[in-house]
């Protein structure tokens, strides 16, 4: 069964203090039985968080993907696994362009991140120039096949999809409803012809890029669309708990 999800991904912002506030005041409110709520917050409040977190699952926003060694200043799948964090959010396309994370890297850390008992975020999405072209359908199908669809069905349980379309991250500018639903049906054909009908009905699939209180419920509200991977509106309580109502 679909899981529905309200994820947030704090990026490069917030401090231990501001976390722990938040997951605090979060966890007093009356979450929708039915939604998992995750919160993607930076590596060092990870375990902060964790210790106050009950209903609220915590996401890593990345990790390597070698077991350990001399690389210095990186953070591991075990390491991640040590602090109680539940997902890793993997192939952003902030990692993607600003770290040059190609698909290839990406599995890697898949699979690193699997090994440790890690839910997998999988982030896939095209550019501005790709969607003009009107290419963004092969373009995230070749994003799908490079990475997940090189797991097992068994691995894939453990991993959520999101579609993130770049113009429309951090921009205020959405994608209509409409563009939501068909790249969301695209992703389960993909599934489908990769595997089959049960695991395309069955993964989760969510919309990200400025996902805000005024557009979640319509976004929320299409066929394929699990839920939302959240950025600037994940940043206030306020605006947040209207995201995670929206179903
Ligand atoms: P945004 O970010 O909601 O601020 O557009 C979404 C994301 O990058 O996950």
């Amino acid at each position: 069964m679909r899981s529905q999800i309200a994820a947030g991904n704090w990026k490069m912002n917030t401090n231990i203090d501001f976390g722990q506030d938040f997951v605090a005041k979060l966890e007093d409110k009356e979450l929708p039985k039915d939604v998992e709520v995750i919160i993607g917050a930076p590596f060092i409040s990870i375990s902060p968080l964790k210790q106050i977190a009950k209903r609220i699952k915590i996401a890593a926003q990345n990790c390597h993907d070698e077991e350990s060694g001399a690389f210095t200043g990186e953070v591991s799948a075990a390491m991640l696994k040590s602090t109680g964090c539940n997902y890793v959010i993997i192939g952003h396309s902030e990692r993607r362009q600003y770290f040059n994370e190609s698909d290839e890297l990406i599995l890697k850390k898949i699979l690193k991140a699997l090994e440790h008992e890690l839910k997998i975020i999988f982030c896939c999405g095209e550019p501005l120039e790709i969607r003009e072209n009107n290419d963004h359908e092969s373009f995230v199908q070749s994003q799908l096949e490079n990475s997940i669809c090189k797991l097992s069905k068994e691995e894939l349980e453990n991993v959520v999809i999101a579609y993130e379309p770049i113009w429309a991250i951090g921009t205020g500018k959405t994608a209509s409803p409409g563009q939501a639903q068909d790249m969301h049906q695209h992703i389960r054909k993909v599934m489908r012809n990769n595997f089959n009908e049960d695991l395309a009905e069955n993964i989760s699939i969510l919309y990200g890029g400025s996902v805000k209180p005024s557009n979640a419920k319509e976004i929320f509200a299409q066929k394929d669309v699990d839920g939302g991977l959240v950025g600037g509106a994940s940043l206030k309580i306020d605006s947040f708990f209207d995201i995670i109502q929206s179903f």
